[in-house]
C-alpha cells in the first residue's frame, strides 16, 4: 500500500455517517426488489453458495430463449462459458420481447437534442414498436453491405437514438459492434479499427457539443485513410454540417434504411455469441477489446439494472444515465440492462452546462426523471457552479441517485443526497468496470445503510473480496487487492486478438481469481472501499485513460525524447495528467510548445487525454535498472513531500531539479 492510500484507510474508518434507506423509498418505488438488509443477505449467501442454481433461476426468469440452454456454466479458469446450448438474442430480449409481450406502444427511449431554440429543445420519443421496425431496417441495411454473424461492425456517432438503434440492429443479426466514443481522434478510430477488423463504420455527420459540431464524418474520412480495408460507411445527418461523401464507399443513412424491408426477425444466437467489443485503457499504450458475449452478459446487465435502480414498469418510471454509450456504462446501463426491464431510458445529446448550468436539472423536471445515474465528476462540476442551478426546478420526482466511475469524495456525495436529493433519495455508488459488464458492488437502494464514500456490498451473485498477493482474504481495516473468486455470466470472456494480455492482465497474479487492478479495504461493517488503480491506469473525469497511452502520443511528437505521464488530485476531474516532458536538442522548452503538445495529445487521442500539466525536464528520475521513479513524479505533481524511498535513484540530482523546477 502507499502512504496515500494508508491514509485512505485511517480516514474511511473514522467516517461514521450511515444513512439507511428512506423507509418510503420503498412505497414510492412501487415496491422494492430487495426489501430489507435480512433479505440482501440472505439472498447473496444463498447466490455466492449455490451460483449456478442461482443464476439458472435468473437466466430462465430474465432471457427470452429460442432454445433453452443445456449447462449453466463450464469453468476452466480463466474461461468460462454459460447457459451453453441455449439460443437467445439481445435484440429479442430488449425489445421484441416487450412487443410481443403487448408493449409496443410504450416509450422505450426518450430523446433530448443539445440545441434549445425558443426555450424548447427538440425531443423524440421511441417506441419498442419503432425500435423493432427499426432495428430491422438498419439490420436488412447492414445485410446489404455484407455484414454477417460475427462481423464486427464499428459505431462511431453522436448520442442520438439511432446510436442505440445501431447496437440493437448489430445484435438483431448476429453481428458484433465496436462503439467508439465521439471523443476520441481519428487516429484513435485507425487502432481500433484495424484491431477489431471491421469493414462497416456507421457515423454522424457531426454531434452537437456545447453548442458546436464536433465533425465525426470528418474523422471517420480522416480514419479511412488509412484503412483500406473499410468498404462501407454509412453517415445519419443529424447537424447537416458539410460532409465529404466518397463514391461507392459512402452511403446516407436515411436513403440506406428508408429503403428497406421492417421485417427482420432476430437471429437466433448461441449463448456464447460475441454480442460486442468495447476498447478500454490498461497499463500499455494500446486499448485493449474487451470481448463480452450474448447472454452472460444480458442477463447480469439487465439484473443488476433492475435491483440497483429498482426499475418497475408500468409505475411511471423514468430512468435517466447521464453517460455516453461509447463507454460500457452507456452499453450495459443506457441500452442492453435498461429496455429488458421496460422503464423509458433517457438519452441527452450534449454537454450539462448547455445552454446553462442547470440543464440536467430542467432535463429532470421535464421528464419527470425517476433514477438519476451520473458521475462524481459530473457532480463536483454542479457543485462549483452553485446550488441555485438545482434549486430552480422541481427535481422531487426523484427518487435513486446513482453514481459511477471513480471513488466519491463524501463532500460529493452529501452534496448529491442534500441538494438533489432532498434528503430523501437513497444513493447507489456502484463499482464495476468494462470487464465486468455489469455492478459488482453497490447498495441495493431500499435494503443497504450507505456510508458515504463506500460502494458498500457486492450485488447477487458475486463472490468479491480484499486479498493479499497469495489470495488471503485480509481483515477489515486493511488495504489489498480486490478480487473476484467466483466467475460470473457479465465477466469478459477475454481480449480480443490477445490471449497472453488477458491471462497476464487478470488472471495471473493469484490463478484463479479476477484480479480487477483495484486497492480496496474493508470497514467494521464489512463495507467496500475503493482505493485507486494499482497499474498505470487513471480515471480521469471518470474516464479511463492509460498513462502509457498518452505517454506514447507525447513522444509520437518530433521534439519529444522521452515523457512520464502521471495523474494527480483534481478538484473536479478526481484525477488530473501530469505529464514530465524530455525535449530533443533542436526543441525549445517554450509555452508555445506546452500548447503544440496538448493539441497533439487531443488529435492523438482525444481531448479527454490532454495533460492538466506539462512539465520540461531535462531527465526523469529512474532507478539504476532504468525504470522511470512514477511514484516520486506522483509526489511532485501533487505538490507534497515525498516519502519515497530515492536511494535507488540513479541521480539525485535529477530530483532537485525537478523540484526546483516546480518553483
Ligand atoms: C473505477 C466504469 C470507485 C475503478 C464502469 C475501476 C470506481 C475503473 C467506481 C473502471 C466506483 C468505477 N468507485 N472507483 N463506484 N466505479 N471505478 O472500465 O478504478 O471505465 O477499476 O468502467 O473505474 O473503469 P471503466
Amino acid at each position: 500500500m502507499s502512504n496515500d492510500q494508508n491514509d485512505a484507510i485511517k480516514s474511511i474508518l473514522e467516517e461514521n455517517r450511515v444513512f439507511n434507506p428512506p423507509r418510503e423509498a420503498a412505497e414510492r418505488l412501487g415496491g422494492a426488489w430487495i426489501d430489507s438488509m435480512e433479505s440482501y443477505q440472505e439472498m447473496w449467501r444463498r447466490s455466492v453458495d449455490e451460483p449456478e442454481r442461482f443464476w439458472e433461476t435468473e437466466a430462465k426468469e430474465h432471457l427470452h430463449w429460442f432454445k433453452p440452454f443445456e449447462q449453466v456454466l463450464s469453468w476452466n479458469p480463466p474461461d468460462a462459458r454459460w447457459f451453453e446450448g441455449g439460443l437467445t438474442n439481445a435484440c429479442h430480449t430488449c425489445v421484441d420481447r416487450q412487443v410481443e409481450e403487448g408493449h409496443g406502444d410504450e416509450v422505450a427511449i426518450i430523446w433530448e437534442g443539445e440545441p434549445v431554440s425558443d426555450g424548447a429543445p427538440e425531443i423524440r420519443r421511441l417506441t419498442y414498436a419503432d425500435l423493432q421496425r427499426e432495428t430491422a431496417r438498419v439490420a436488412n441495411a447492414l445485410e446489404s453491405l455484407g455484414v454477417g454473424r460475427g462481423d464486427i461492425v464499428t459505431i462511431y456517432m453522436g448520442m442520438v437514438p439511432e446510436v442505440a438503434i445501431a447496437m440493437l440492429a448489430c445484435a438483431r443479426i448476429g453481428a458484433a459492434h465496436s462503439v467508439i466514443f465521439g471523443g476520441f481522434s481519428a487516429s484513435a478510430i485507425v487502432d481500433r479499427v484495424r484491431d477489431a477488423d471491421s469493414r462497416v463504420i456507421l457515423t454522424c455527420d457531426g454531434s452537437w457539443r456545447r453548442g458546436s459540431i464536433v465533425p465525426l464524418k470528418a474523422s471517420v474520412d480522416e480514419a479511412c485513410q488509412e484503412l483500406p480495408g473499410v468498404t462501407s460507411v454509412v453517415t445519419l445527418r443529424r447537424c447537416l454540417n458539410d460532409i465529404e461523401m466518397v463514391d461507392g464507399r459512402d452511403h446516407d443513412w436515411h436513403e440506406l434504411v428508408s429503403r428497406q424491408s421492417d421485417d427482420r426477425p432476430c437471429e437466433p444466437m448461441d449463448s456464447e455469441a460475441l454480442l460486442f467489443l468495447l476498447y478500454t485503457s490498461g497499463s500499455t499504450g494500446k486499448p485493449k477489446g474487451i470481448v463480452h458475449t450474448t447472454a452472460g452478459y444480458c442477463l447480469h446487465a439487465s439484473v443488476t439494472a433492475r435491483n440497483t435502480f429498482n426499475l418497475r414498469p408500468d409505475r411511471g418510471q423514468v430512468y435517466w444515465c447521464t453517460a455516453d454509450v461509447g463507454w460500457i456504462t452507456g452499453h450495459s446501463y443506457i441500452v442492453y440492462g435498461v429496455l429488458p426491464n421496460r422503464v423509458p431510458t433517457v438519452m441527452y445529446e450534449g454537454a450539462p452546462n448547455f445552454p446553462a448550468e442547470d440543464r440536467f436539472w430542467s432535463m429532470v423536471e421535464r421528464h419527470r426523471v425517476t433514477q438519476f445515474y451520473t458521475a462524481p465528476t459530473a457532480i463536483r462540476a454542479f457543485m462549483k457552479w452553485g446550488d441555485e442551478h438545482p434549486a430552480g426546478h422541481d427535481l422531487s420526482s426523484l427518487m435513486v441517485l446513482g453514481t459511477v466511475g471513480e471513488p466519491i469524495n463524501p463532500e460529493a456525495w452529501m452534496w448529491y443526497h442534500r441538494v438533489i436529493g432532498g434528503e430523501r433519495c437513497p444513493i447507489v455508488d456502484t463499482w464495476w468496470q468494462t470487464e465486468t459488464g455489469g455492478h459488482m458492488i453497490t447498495p441495493q437502494p431500499c435494503a443497504t445503510p450507505t456510508v458515504p464514500g463506500s460502494c458498500t456490498l457486492p450485488t447477487l451473485g458475486i463472490d468479491a473480496a480484499v486479498v493479499d498477493d497469495d489470495g488471503n482474504e485480509l481483515p477489515h481495516g486493511t488495504g489489498g487487492l480486490l478480487v473476484i473468486r467466483k466467475p460470473w455470466p457479465s465477466m469478459l470472456r477475454g481480449i480480443h486478438g490477445d490471449r497472453d494480455r488477458f491471462i497476464e492482465t487478470y488472471w495471473s497474479r493469484i490463478p484463479g481469481m479476477y484480479t480487477a487492478g483495484d486497492a480496496a479495504s474493508r470497514d467494521d461493517r464489512g463495507y467496500f472501499w475503493i482505493l485507486g488503480r494499482i497499474d498505470d491506469v487513471i480515471n480521469v473525469s471518470g474516464h479511463r485513460l492509460g498513462t502509457a497511452e498518452v505517454e506514447s502520443a507525447l513522444v509520437s511528437h518530433v521534439h519529444v525524447v522521452e515523457a512520464a505521464v502521471v495523474g494527480f488530485p483534481h478538484d473536479i476531474k478526481g484525477t488530473g495528467i501530469a505529464a514530465f516532458v524530455t525535449l530533443g536538442p533542436r526543441a525549445e522548452a517554450s509555452d508555445g510548445l506546452k500548447k503544440t503538445l496538448h493539441t497533439h495529445v487531443g488529435k492523438e487521442i482525444g481531448a479527454i487525454a490532454k495533460p492538466d500539466m506539462i512539465r520540461f525536464t531535462h531527465a526523469l528520475p529512474k532507478t539504476r535498472s532504468g525504470k522511470i521513479m512514477r511514484r516520486l513524479l506522483r509526489d511532485i505533481a501533487a505538490g507534497r513531500e515525498s516519502t519515497q524511498d530515492t536511494t535507488t535513484l540513479e541521480d539525485l540530482t535529477v530530483l532537485a531539479k525537478l523540484r526546483e523546477e516546480d518553483e
